[in-house]
């Protein structure tokens, strides 16, 4: 992996003099040290008033962030009052640095740094640093802990961080509380919020798009948000222990950076990095065995209650039914095959082995088999939330896999409660979801975690972390009492959970008809599940339904076949967070482009510019959309499916059915003679 770096370190000697120019020139009333975005138009102000830190954020002189108050509440004292401003340090960087997968291939990484000492004026003299990060497209500052006599073993029972935003912006978010983020982001004014989980993202009356969230979630809880009295005041609220402390900490240490984007428009949200640009490099030196791709699974039909989990006269995971399923991604190009339901324990959910197979699923002979036809089982771990059963069995399961040539393993916790007791954004379970990932780096597997906490970009560090779930993703349309989920949902999920990274949400559903709960379904047109392909990243991405569905729809299916998992470049072409979306992304492995369009309960006609494509190259556009009379409700169906000639300078306007949605995969001409 090729790395172009630009660096302008040169910290501290500079600092005082950038200081005086920089930081004391912008004082307005009071002290004040300030840092600026490189493009000079975020400004971010930090003061000490009466023994108190507070920042501020403005963009182009309008405020973003008002004074909000940072600091914490020990266990046995405050870290909040009392304190000063010993010293400030600034520093720049700009680099591009390649992703191993992901939306894009190069990320530029272009911040200013203001990093402040503060410590306590008497008493114990504790200290800790305060380091900002400016971006042009919004900022992140972590709290950090020296190793010092006076604050060693200690433990946070509030982190008292606050976001004053300066308006009573549109939000949308889900609470809390809410089991594994499984849940529909829905609109509010910040003074009607309660407590909710981040990303929260925000429309601000003068047209910005704000979004709180945080990255590199490392040994602590994670962030929610909790309004203040005031109304549009946020306080920070970590997840606690069963307990009731928040954190504990041993210093050195750091917090996960508080991240905020701050964009013009919809898909400045999209493209924003800020996230990743503030995880660590990538620790693992042979990424080779990294690989992106397509899976199927013996899974919607457990869902759809066709097969059980656990063995039976329906048992799903038969090494006769996974046979078949090989045979299929052969012949379709997937990558791998996901089984569930193989091992032994699902009676109960809860006294799972992770490596005693069930009599009818030979481990052996199904991965000898997909070696055969190039295809791997990706295993499956599912805990029932027991992490206490899990853990001992890690590293014996891990080695089972590695040795049968299994290179991605999908986890899961489902329940309310780790091991009856923890919440999974709490710091117990970050640390469990860490040893994970970091386990499988020894036996190169890669990993996607159902029932995660909320991602923060930690796939820059450790790219096995492929995919996650923390979404309401496409099963709840088998087996959810309400109906399931309705068209807005995936016209929000992009501008909300997506920012924290990729999403196993499992689209493709090719039959609607659910025999098991006939009052549910997939609420789309099959060509909206075709553009959710491109529309939703995730690396490793599932064709979700069953195979026979797939056979029985050979037209639309090749779409499936050819969307790739993997890109170099990513354009948001139109976007409206809960109406519509339009993404083109281009193939890290050719030149081909693909879109995804996608609309909620309206009909809209799709508008695209094509001007990312090769200047002066003609291009076939073979388009799958939504036929006449197609509707999510009464005929999700009907679909056509055509080849136009396009160049760069064309523009596409596309009609999409209520529900509705377009797939188009770029092809250069000359490519295809
Ligand atoms: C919930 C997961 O999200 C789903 O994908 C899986 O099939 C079940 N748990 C069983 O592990």
């Amino acid at each position: 992996m090729s790395i172009i770096t630009i660096n302008y370190p040169k910290k501290i000697i500079y600092s005082i003099i950038f200081y005086l120019a920089i930081g004391l020139s912008a004082c307005t009333g009071g002290f004040k040290d300030t840092v600026m975005s490189p493009d000079g138009k975020i400004k971010i102000q930090v003061s000490s008033e009466d023994g108190q830190i507070y920042y501020a954020v403005s963009k182009s002189d309008k405020p973003i962030l008002n004074r909000s108050l940072l600091g914490f509440v020990l266990q046995d004292s405050d870290l909040y009052k009392g304190l000063t401003i010993t010293d400030v340090t600034f520093d720049s960087f700009n680099e591009t640095w390649e992703q191993v997968w992901g939306e894009e291939r190069f990320v530029t990484n272009h911040y200013n740094e203001m990093k402040l000492s503060i410590q306590e004026a008497g008493g114990m003299s504790r200290r800790f640093d305060l380091l900002f990060r400016v971006f042009n497209d919004g900022f992140g500052f972590r709290y950090e802990f020296p190793e010092q006599e006076n604050l060693n073993d200690f433990v946070i029972m509030d982190e008292l961080t606050e976001f004053a935003l300066a308006g009573n912006h549109t939000t949308w978010s889900i609470p809390y509380d809410i089991e594994a983020y499984e849940g529909l982001y829905r609109p509010s004014s910040i003074n009607a919020l309660d407590t909710v989980c981040t990303p929260l993202t925000m429309e601000t009356s003068d047209g910005l798009f704000l979004a709180i969230h945080e990255a590199n979630l490392t040994d602590y809880a994670a962030m929610n948000l909790h309004p203040r009295n005031d109304g549009t005041t946020l306080k920070c609220y970590l997840t606690p222990w069963s307990t009731g402390e928040k954190v504990f900490m041993k210093a050195p240490h750091v917090t996960p950076w508080r991240t905020m984007i701050i964009a013009d428009n919809e898909a400045g949200l999209l493209l924003s990095r800020l996230m990743l640009n503030l995880n660590e490099p990538n620790r693992i030196e042979d990424t080779s065995w990294i690989q992106p791709g397509r899976y199927i699974g013996i899974w919607w039909g457990m869902h759809m209650k066709e097969y059980t989990w656990e063995t039976g006269p329906k048992h799903g995971a038969t090494t006769a039914n996974t046979k078949r399923y090989i045979d299929f991604a052969s012949k379709h190009g997937f990558d791998g095959v996901l089984v569930e339901g193989w091992n032994k324990g699902w009676e109960d959910w809860r006294s799972f082995s992770f490596t005693e197979s069930y009599p009818d699923f030979d481990m052996v002979e199904v991965t000898r088999y997909g070696a055969e036809k190039g295809v791997k089982l990706i295993g499956h771990h599912e805990t029932g939330g027991w992490v206490s059963n899990y853990e001992p069995q890690m590293e014996e399961a891990f080695t089972l896999y590695r040795d049968h040539g299994v290179n991605a393993v999908k986890t899961g916790y489902v329940g309310t409660l780790l091991d009856g007791k923890e919440m999974h954004s709490g710091q117990f379970a970050v640390n469990h979801y860490r040893k994970v990932i970091e386990t499988a780096v020894k036996y190169r597997l890669m990993i996607d975690n159902h029932e995660p906490v909320m991602p923060t970009g930690l796939q820059r560090t450790y790219p096995n972390l492929m995919t996650m779930e923390g979404v309401r993703g496409q099963e709840w349309d088998a087996w959810s009492n309400d109906g399931g989920n309705p068209p807005e949902h995936t016209t929000i999920i992009p501008f909300t959970r997506g920012l924290a990274g990729p999403m196993d949400f499992t689209p493709g559903t090719f039959n609607f008809t659910n025999k098991a709960m006939p009052g549910t379904r997939v609420q789309t047109t099959l060509a909206k599940q075709l553009a959710l392909f491109v529309v939703l990243f995730s690396p490793l991405q599932m064709a979700s339904d069953m195979i026979e569905n797939y056979e029985a729809n050979p037209a639309p299916f090749e779409f499936i076949t050819q969307c790739p998992a993997n890109w170099s470049e990513t354009v948001v072409a139109e976007a409206k967070i809960g109406e519509y979306v339009t993404i083109a992304r281009k193939d890290r492995n050719s030149e081909n482009w693909f879109a995804g369009s996608i609309t909620a309960e309206n009909a809209r006609e799709m508008f695209m510019q094509l001007d990312f494509l090769d200047k002066g190259v003609t291009y076939k556009a073979r388009i799958f959309k939504d036929g006449k009379g197609a509707h999510y409700e009464t005929d999700p169906y009907t679909l056509n499916i055509e080849e136009i000639e396009v160049t760069a300078d064309s523009v596409l306007v596309i009609k999409q059915a209520p529900g509705g949605g377009t797939a188009i995969i770029f092809t250069k001409k000359d490519d295809l003679q």
